[in-house]
């Protein structure tokens, strides 16, 4: 599957993931940049019950971006489309994860964040 995710960044978050959740640390994923799909399809797996994954890309389909970031997405992700994302994801899981079509400034950070007590994270 074509994408930037390498083995060692899937250690990585498979790593992280057992830490999170040896310290009882939930909550949902937020993925910036998904391209074809192949972090998120692990992010997918990952994800405990009640959790969410929410996966922002712009998929080609949202203009209200920088000159600058239109000109890396047409170098980099040309004819890449959303389908493209669906496609892969669903041949690993029964259904998508939510989307977020839309440029990553544009997300409402205190919609989807959540406050947490000082020190939460602190053993
Ligand atoms: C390097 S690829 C992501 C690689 C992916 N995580 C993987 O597993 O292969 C970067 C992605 O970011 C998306 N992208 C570029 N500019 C963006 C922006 N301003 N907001 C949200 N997504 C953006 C592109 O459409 C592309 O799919």
């Amino acid at each position: 599957m074509p994408g930037w995710f390498s083995d060692i960044d899937l250690r990585l978050f498979v790593e992280l993931d057992r830490i999170q959740k040896d310290n009882g640390i939930t909550g949902d994923i937020l993925e910036i940049g998904a391209y074809c799909g192949k972090s998120a399809i692990l992010l997918g797996h990952l994800i405990a019950p009640g959790e969410r994954l929410l996966v922002c890309d712009l998929f080609n389909e949202n203009e209200r971006t920088s000159s600058a970031n239109r000109e890396e997405n047409d170098r980099w992700y040309e004819g890449f489309r959303r389908e493209d994302f669906e496609n892969h994801y669903l041949r690993f899981h029964a259904s998508l994860p939510e989307l977020l079509v839309c440029p990553s400034t544009e997300i409402d950070r205190d919609a989807l964040g959540r406050e947490l007590p000082l020190g939460t994270y602190r053993r």
